[in-house]
C-alpha cells in the first residue's frame, strides 16, 4: 500500500472514531488543515520536476478528494445520528388513543343536597347557609337546651378554643342554630311592620350544611350533613309539616306509595316533637321503617328567641340527614364511603 493510500485509510479511521462534530473537525485539521498532512505533501512537491509534479499532484488530489469524501460522509452520518437521537428523545406515537381529562361529577351527597333544594324550592322555601363554627347561644341556649343537657357534654360536642356564650366556641352539632339565626335576620328586616302590629311575611327556609359530633361508626361520621327546615307564620300547623314532608319524601325517592310515620319523640326546641320514619313498599328495603328526620312544632321559647310573639307566630321545624337519604336512595350501607374520597366509589354516582 503506498503512502497516499495509507494516509487516506488513516484519515477514514480517524473520522470513524470521531463521535462528535468537534472531534471530526479536529481530525479533519490533521489532514486538510493549514499544517495538515495533505498540505505538507503539497508543499513537498516544490523540488519535483514538472513531469513529476503532474503525476504526483494528480495522485495527491485523488487522495485529497477521497479524504474530503470520507469527511463529508462522516459529517452526514454524525448529523443523522444526532437527528435520530433527537427524534427518539421526543418519541410521539400518533397511534396511541388520546388522553382525556376526566369530566368529574358531583359528590353523591351534593347531588342529594341539590335535589333537596330543588324540591323545597318548588314549595317556596328559601335556602340559607350559616357558620359551621357556632356559638353556644345559637347551638344550644337559644334552642331551649338546658345548661345540663347531655348534648352539651364534651362526649358529644367538639369545642374549639376561646369563645364565650355568644362568640363561636364549638362545631355546630346540628343545623338547628340556623332556625334562630335566620329568623332573627328575617325579623330585623320586617321590624317596622311587626312593630306597627302588622303581619310579617312567613319564614319558609331550609338550611343545608355540615355538622359535627364526636361519633364514628358505619352509620355515624364525625362530620356529617343535615338540612334544617323552618316554616313560621300565623297559622302553620303540624298538619302542614306532615303534608310538606310527605310530599318531599315522595318526590325525593320518586315513589308515590311511600309511607311515612311520625313517631313521638323529644327535642328541647320543639313541642310536640317527632321522629319521621319512612317505609318503601318495593325494592330491597321494602317493609322496614327507616328514620330520616327529627321534627316538631317550634317551642314557644325558641319563637321568643327569634324575636317573635309565640302567641301570634307558630310553625314547625325539621332536621333531616342528607347522608342517610343518599344511602337509602342508592343502597349504600356504609356512611364512611362518602367521606373516604375513593374515586372508584364516588364516580358511580352521576345523578
Ligand atoms: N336538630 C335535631 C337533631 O339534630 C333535629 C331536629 C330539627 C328536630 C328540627 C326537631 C326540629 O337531631
Amino acid at each position: 500500500m503506498n503512502e497516499l493510500d495509507s494516509l487516506v485509510e488513516s484519515a477514514q479511521q480517524l473520522f470513524a472514531q470521531a463521535h462528535t462534530p468537534a472531534d471530526l473537525e479536529n481530525a479533519k485539521a490533521q489532514f486538510l488543515g493549514k499544517s495538515g498532512k495533505m498540505t505538507e505533501l503539497m508543499k513537498g512537491m516544490a523540488q519535483l520536476s514538472v513531469e513529476e509534479k503532474k503525476s504526483r499532484g494528480a495522485a495527491i488530489n485523488v487522495a485529497k478528494q477521497a479524504i474530503e469524501a470520507a469527511l463529508t460522509a462522516r459529517r452526514k452520518a454524525l448529523a443523522d445520528a444526532e437527528l435520530q437521537a433527537h427524534l427518539k428523545a421526543e418519541v410521539l406515537d400518533v397511534t396511541l388513543p388520546g388522553r382525556r381529562r376526566g369530566s368529574g361529577g358531583l359528590h353523591p351527597v351534593s347531588i342529594t343536597m341539590e335535589r333537596i333544594e330543588g324540591i323545597f324550592g318548588s314549595m317556596g322555601f328559601d335556602v340559607a347557609e350559616g357558620p359551621e363554627i357556632e356559638s353556644d347561644w345559637f347551638n344550644f341556649t337559644a334552642l331551649n337546651t338546658p345548661e345540663d343537657h347531655p348534648a352539651r357534654s364534651m362526649h358529644d360536642t367538639f369545642y374549639v378554643e376561646g369563645g364565650t356564650q355568644h362568640a363561636p366556641n364549638l362545631l355546630r352539632t346540628h343545623t338547628s342554630p340556623m332556625q334562630v339565626r335566620h329568623a332573627v335576620q328575617h325579623v330585623k328586616r320586617y321590624r317596622n311592620l311587626i312593630d306597627a302590629g302588622q303581619t310579617m311575611p312567613e319564614i319558609r327556609v331550609i338550611a343545608p350544611g355540615r355538622t359535627y359530633r364526636v361519633d364514628s361508626d358505619a352509620t355515624h361520621s364525625p362530620m356529617f350533613h343535615q338540612c334544617e327546615g323552618l316554616w313560621i307564620g300565623e297559622n302553620v300547623s303540624f298538619k302542614d309539616l306532615k303534608v310538606v314532608f310527605t310530599d318531599f319524601c315522595k318526590t325525593f325517592f320518586e315513589q308515590d306509595d311511600l309511607v311515612l310515620r311520625f313517631r313521638p319523640s323529644f327535642f328541647p326546641f320543639t313541642e310536640p316533637s317527632a321522629e319521621i320514619d319512612i317505609q318503601f313498599q318495593s325494592g330491597p328495603l321494602a317493609g322496614r321503617w327507616l328514620e330520616v328526620s327529627g321534627a316538631g312544632q317550634v317551642h314557644p321559647n325558641v319563637v321568643r328567641n327569634m324575636g317573635l310573639d309565640p302567641e301570634k307566630y307558630i310553625g314547625f321545624a325539621f332536621g333531616m340527614g342528607p347522608d342517610r337519604l343518599t344511602m337509602l336512595r342508592y343502597g349504600v350501607n356504609d356512611l364512611r364511603l362518602f367521606f373516604d374520597g375513593d374515586i372508584r366509589f364516588l364516580s358511580q354516582f352521576q345523578s
